[in-house]
Parts: C-alpha cells; sequence; structure tokens
C-alpha cells in the first residue's frame, strides 16, 4: 500500500521501470473500468491516468489515501485541479512529452490546409487533375497569432522559426515573454492582425467556447485557424458560418467538441463539417505519436522524483 500507484491508462514501460527504481508498486491496469478503479483507489497513494475517466469531486473523496495524480499528458481538464490541490494531492503533467507532437502536428495540419493537399489528393483519385485550383498560399510573410502561450504554443512559435513568418502571443496569464520566436502581444492585436490562428489554450471555464461567432466576426483578415488543444474551446458551427462567409479560409481540426463515433455523427453540425473541402480533421492525435509515447513517460517519471521526496 505505501507508494502504491494504480496506472489506468496505457502508458511506456519507461514509467513503471523508473517509478520502481524510486521505490514505489505499480499495479498496471489499462483495461480497468472506470467503476472497477474506483472501488480500488483507497488502496493506492498515487493514480496515473490519461483521459479514461473524469477525476472529480466524488472520485477523489473515495481515493482517501490519494498523494498524488500523474496526468500522463499535457491537458488537466479531466481532473478538479483545485479540489484535488485542497486534498493536498500534488498533480503532476506532462506537456514537454508531446509538445514537440503537437507543434509538428499543427505545422502538418497548417501546410496541407494552405497547399489544399488534402482536397488535391482526393480530385486526383478520382481522376481530375486540377492546377489552378490548387494554387496554395504560402506561410512565408504571413502572421501567425498564437493564443496559449505554454508548452505548445511555444513548441509551435519555435518550429515556425525557419518559416519567415511573424509570430504574435497572446496569454491571458503570461508577460514578458516575448524572446527571439515571439513577440507578446494583446488579443486585440492577434484579432487585428493574425493571417493564421493558432490555439494552445487548456480548457476551463474561461476558454469553453471561446472561439464563436462574435469572436470570429473581428477578425480583420480572412484567416486559417488551427485546433490541437480541446474541441470545445471551438464552436464548430461558427467555424463553418466563417467558412461560409469566407472569414475563414480552412481549418484544421484535431480536436472537435464532440470526439468519438457514433456521439459525433449525431452531432447538427457533422455532416456540413465532413463535407466542407476546406476543412482537415485528425482524431485528437496530435500530441500522440510513437515519440511522445515514451517521453512523456519519461517526463512523469522524471517529475515523480519530487513527489518521492515529499
Ligand atoms: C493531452 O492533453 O496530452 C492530449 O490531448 C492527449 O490526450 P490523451 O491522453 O487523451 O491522448
Amino acid at each position: 500500500m505505501k507508494n502504491s500507484i494504480l496506472i489506468v491508462d496505457d502508458i511506456h514501460p519507461i514509467f513503471i521501470e523508473q517509478a520502481r527504481a524510486l521505490g514505489f508498486t505499480c499495479d498496471y491496469q489499462p483495461t480497468l473500468k472506470a467503476d472497477a478503479a474506483f472501488g480500488i483507489l483507497p488502496d493506492y497513494n498515487g493514480l496515473v491516468i490519461r483521459s479514461k475517466f473524469q477525476v472529480d469531486k466524488q472520485v477523489l473523496d473515495l481515493a482517501t489515501n490519494l498523494r498524488f495524480i500523474c496526468r500522463a499528458g499535457a491537458g488537466m481538464d479531466n481532473i478538479d485541479e483545485d479540489y484535488a490541490l485542497s486534498k493536498n494531492i500534488t498533480l503532476i503533467n506532462a506537456p514537454e512529452g508531446n509538445m514537440d507532437a503537437v507543434g509538428e502536428h499543427a505545422i502538418g495540419l497548417l501546410l496541407s490546409l494552405m497547399n489544399n493537399l488534402n482536397a488535391a489528393d482526393a480530385e486526383i483519385r478520382k481522376g481530375s487533375w486540377q492546377r489552378e485550383a490548387n494554387r496554395g498560399h504560402e506561410l512565408k510573410g504571413k502572421t501567425v497569432g498564437i493564443v496559449g502561450y505554454g508548452h505548445m504554443g511555444k513548441s509551435l512559435a519555435k518550429k515556425l522559426s525557419g518559416f519567415g513568418v511573424l509570430i504574435i502571443a497572446y496569454d491571458k496569464y503570461k508577460t514578458g515573454f516575448s524572446d527571439q520566436y515571439v513577440r507578446e502581444v494583446s488579443m486585440e492585436e492577434i484579432v487585428r492582425t493574425s493571417d493564421v490562428l493558432s490555439l494552445h489554450v487548456p480548457l476551463t471555464k474561461e476558454t469553453n467556447g471561446l472561439v464563436d461567432d462574435e469572436y470570429l466576426f473581428h477578425f480583420k483578415k480572412p484567416i486559417f485557424l488551427i485546433n490541437t488543444s480541446r474541441g470545445k474551446v471551438v464552436k464548430t458551427q461558427s467555424v463553418l458560418n466563417a467558412i461560409k462567409q469566407g472569414k475563414i479560409l480552412g481549418a484544421g481540426l484535431d480536436v472537435l467538441e464532440t470526439e468519438k463515433f457514433p456521439a459525433l455523427r449525431e452531432q447538427p453540425w457533422f455532416d456540413e463539417l465532413r463535407q466542407s473541402g476546406k476543412v482537415i480533421l485528425s482524431p485528437h492525435v496530435a500530441g500522440w505519436t510513437f515519440d511522445s509515447y515514451r517521453k512523456i513517460s519519461e517526463v512523469m517519471a522524471f517529475k515523480l522524483k519530487d513527489v518521492a521526496l515529499l
């Protein structure tokens, strides 16, 4: 029981190896159902989870011996952070482990959109060779607006540094972060000057539904929109409306308000979304690479050292 960790999601074995070396015992149960996990949680000091279930007040009250939670990834929106902290539970996440994946995926979406790659590929497969309709836009000389300047936003800015773009960023909770990669600006400047908008905010009460009709209305130029953060930050119908109005030239969405089937198919906007040639979709995998699988676990194990000392 002492120094015992319950692991309820699939993680790289390196975490278990390193946690054991720190004196923890690990119970690796990636296929455990939520209800079964709730039943045995009181037996553990630590919980390792990706996004299998919500760690809300009720779950935290059940977990009477919990000292720490490791989120094998970046987003903490499935954990009631305030309540956990009020119970002196240490929270660990590992955005350093998947920030490279997210930065690269965001650029992949952006370049695919700007060069019509998915649409052009589909046309050729159907026997249609159209050059003019597939004329692309260059990134060079454009202004890329990053909203949310944590690990993911920074990773994107660094990776864009060779493209000859102007990179500006707004973060409601950070100041003084201008450097060789980025210029810190107000949201007003993001809206006024961006050609590309890339979202890197966590999902909170403040960011839920942030990108809606009104928000998009204020952009001065037509934009390419990239969302690799959380689906609920963006109102999908508003993106589709802005595409119709020519305010969004293309949207690369790795995350959606509702994810997975069959729930996604039942959304009123899904048919329009899937038929739009101006949208590229990926199934919430921006941060999920062969490389990040290992790096996330390494970062978590490294941070576990501090817990071991407590
Ligand atoms: C994250 O927050 O790290 C990513 O969105 C990946 O989440 P996942 O652990 O649910 O794959």
